[in-house]
């Protein structure tokens, strides 16, 4: 049985926690990340180069051998990393997990999103796309829509993108605001949806582009304050499972969602190899599609991975081979809770370089890196979103009540967390643990 030489791409609190998981893995034979954080660096080796920084990701895969790498972010998905390593015969036999350059398009452009979308007849929110020449029909469209409004940039915005308004004439401003640059290029096109009233939640899929594996479904906590108040951040906490995903709901997310994404790429020809993060939002027990990502969400990532049994290296060999449905994937039913820290201030301006003081014997937790760094010796804080701590209980309560026990163990100057994460999910029903499944031909 092969071993693998990875190289992870990226450098959150999602990339430790896959970072974390990997190094469990029996098919590891060593793991570098690029550029990595000073979690990482105890599950692995970091090297010095940037995510975006092809040439360097070269060179580290020349120079330590590589035979597999995984893309974290997206921004060298959308970037074409994928297709760049094909085109290059001294890369081109590298697996990578992630998607080529046309595939990352369900991310990198919305509209490119809503129209596979329709294309496949898989349910998301009525949509117009407008540009600067096509205003007229924008605000047509507007009109036929009742409050809120939704407007989405047309391109990757660093998760700013997207604005809700309350009134029908805030929503033409803001669509010109938009269209003249707001959100830089990226608002070039915008496209506005109708607003859909629901709870939403974060499905994930590894695809070897023929069959996927469904991995533990999460709830993200993105408002600043508790019970959903404030600015939108990065995420500030995530539960898994989450209780309103029944078996019911699943089938449907499968049925309605999943594989016809999965079969739709298939039929554009988009070779597909990777993890497919559908945001979803529950509207009376029907699923549509929010948004797809092309990679895993976090801090999602930080609650699924440890709730996960199966070897994920051994699940990425299925996806290299395309024989990701000779492996099985096993989940623990228990609930994780993750709890982010930040910086006082995220997610406007914040102070960075505090020293972390981390008690050496948290009980029960996991501690992942986000935005810290080592300066002469000691852990600082280096972003918004410091670090991620996550717990893990039979019992959501119990899970808390670890998480945040935990939580106290962790100091730094102006440092700030959301005390409700989980408290709204009721207690999940039995779990039961969910298998993959091929997709099937063409009906
Ligand atoms: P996105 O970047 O597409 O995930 O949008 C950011 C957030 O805006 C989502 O997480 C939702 O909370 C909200 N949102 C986006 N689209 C809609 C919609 N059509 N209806 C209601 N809320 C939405
Ligand atoms: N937590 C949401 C995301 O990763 O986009």
């Amino acid at each position: 049985m092969k071993n693998y030489r990875v190289l992870l791409i990226g450098s959150g609190g999602r990339e430790h926690a896959l970072a974390w998981k990997l190094a469990q893995s029996r098919r590891l034979d060593k793991l570098w990340i690029a550029p990595g954080n000073p979690g990482t660096a105890t599950v692995g080796e970091n090297v010095p180069v940037t995510a975006t920084d092809f040439e360097g990701l070269k060179a580290v895969v020349l120079t330590q051998q590589i035979n597999l790498v995984v893309v974290g972010p997206e921004e060298p998905l959308v970037n074409g990393l994928v297709d760049w390593f094909a085109a290059d015969p001294a890369l081109a036999h590298i697996p990578l997990i992630g998607p080529c350059r046309r595939g990352a398009q369900l991310e990198g452009s919305k509209d490119f999103a809503k129209q596979f979308m329709q294309r496949h007849h898989i349910p998301t929110a009525r949509h117009q796309t407008v540009t600067r020449d096509t205003l007229a029909d924008g605000d047509a469209f507007l009109d036929t829509l009742p409050a809120p409004y939704v407007l989405k940039a047309d391109g990757l915005a660093a998760g700013k993108g997207v604005l809700i308004v309350a009134s029908r004439d805030e929503a033409k401003r803001q669509l010109r605001r938009i269209l003249q640059g707001l959100f830089g290029a990226a608002g070039d096109k915008v496209v506005i949806e109708e607003f859909l009233q629901g709870i939403e939640v974060s499905v994930f899929a590894l695809t070897d582009g023929e069959h996927y594996k469904l991995l533990p479904e999460a709830k993200d906590y993105k408002r600043i304050g508790n019970h959903d108040t404030g600015p939108n951040t990065g995420g500030m906490g995530a539960v898994s499972p989450v209780s309103f995903v029944t078996p019911d709901f699943r089938e449907k997310v499968e049925r309605q969602i999943i594989r016809p994404t999965i079969r739709g790429l298939q039929q554009e020809g988009i070779d597909y190899r990777g993890f497919l993060f559908f945001g979803l939002m529950n509207v009376a027990g029907h699923p549509y599609v929010i948004e797809y990502n092309v990679r895993m969400g976090d801090p999602e990532t930080e609650a699924v991975m440890p709730r996960l049994s199966t070897d994920l290296l051994d699940l990425f060999d299925g996806v290299a081979h395309r024989t990701l449905h000779e492996k099985s994937c096993a989940i623990i039913p228990d609930t994780a809770i993750t709890v982010v820290c930040v910086s006082g201030g995220y997610p406007e301006a914040y102070a960075k370089n505090y020293p972390i003081d981390i008690l050496p014997d948290m009980p029960d937790s996991l501690l992942f890196h986000a935005g810290t760094a080592i300066r002469e010796g000691t852990l600082v804080t280096a972003g918004g979103r410091v670090l991620a701590l996550t717990a893990l209980a039979p019992d959501i309560a119990v899970a808390r009540e670890k998480a945040y026990a935990a939580l106290t163990g962790i100091r730094f100057q102006d440092s700030y967390c959301r005390t409700d994460i989980g408290l709204d999910i009721a207690p999940a029903p039995a779990a039961e643990p969910h298998h993959a499944m091929s997709v099937p031909p063409e009906e």
